[in-house]
């Protein structure tokens, strides 16, 4: 964390919610906001795209950020059961997620795909969330930096700005298991990152632009990891399901 970068706290709750328990998550998380005043952190919760209008009235007026998971490459046009980054925007979004390791292997998406996605987004107006990360085979083969390295190189439109992108790291073993890298490893990557996104969009981009980390982020470990010198926030998957685990990681900032 560095004063220059406000830390972003994202929650990215995945394929969860009906609409009784996203409107009362919503609400507690905004309730909480707006009882703190002003804070150091900005707050954004990517509910699925069934509770984006919900959850949009939830929070309406807390100055929480809403996003949705993911968005298609084109505007509009015959595209069964996609959305695109325009619908997002017309719902309300302020960001978008692209990229999420779950839609690179659940859907066989690409860097040039998500590279698509974030220029489609970016074209609507909306910030983008590009998420990149390694798998445990790469990491055990030595490979962390070069695939991360690869993946910033390859989903990351040049002409994004600090002001409109922001990247989450997020090893794609520590999602949802409990396990994270230690603080240094999550620091060497972070700065590694910030490196390779100055060779895409220049230094002065690159040193402004937010690089969250993710995977297993629980208000007990969050201090320690936001703390680090190249980690501007988190992207929480199961911790931002619980209004008071969410919160926790934001007030540790
Ligand atoms: P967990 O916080 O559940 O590990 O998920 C992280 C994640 O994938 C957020 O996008």
């Amino acid at each position: 964390m560095t004063a220059s970068r406000r830390p972003l706290i994202a929650g990215n709750w995945k394929m969860n919610g009906l609409s009784a328990d996203g409107v009362a998550l919503a609400t507690a998380i905004a309730d909480k906001l707006k009882g703190a005043g002003d804070v150091s952190f900005e707050m954004l919760v990517c509910p699925p795209f069934t509770l984006i209008s919900r959850v949009a009235d939830a929070i309406s007026g807390s100055g929480i950020k809403l996003g949705a998971q993911d968005c298609h490459t084109a505007e509009k046009g015959a595209h069964t059961a996609d959305i695109s980054a325009a619908m997002l925007k017309d719902l309300g979004c302020d960001y978008v997620i692209v990229g999420h390791s779950e839609r690179r292997t659940d859907h066989g998406e690409t860097n040039e795909l998500v590279h698509a996605k974030a220029e489609a987004a970016l074209s609507a107006g909306l910030d983008v969330v590009i998420c990149i990360g390694e798998t445990e085979a790469e990491r055990d083969a030595g490979k962390t930096l070069d695939v991360n390295g690869a993946q910033i190189a390859g989903s990351v439109p040049g002409h994004a700005k600090a002001a409109n992108t922001v990247i989450a790291y997020e090893p794609v073993w520590a999602i949802g298991t409990g396990r994270t890298p230690t603080n240094d490893e999550v620091q060497e990557v972070h700065a590694y990152i910030r490196a390779e996104l100055a060779k895409k969009v220049g230094e002065s981009e690159a040193g402004a632009m937010r690089i969250l980390y993710g995977g297993s982020m629980k208000p007990t470990n969050a201090t320690d990891l936001i703390a680090l010198a190249d980690v501007d926030g988190g992207l929480i998957g199961g911790a931002s399901l619980q209004a008071d685990d969410f919160w926790g990681i934001g007030e540790s900032c």
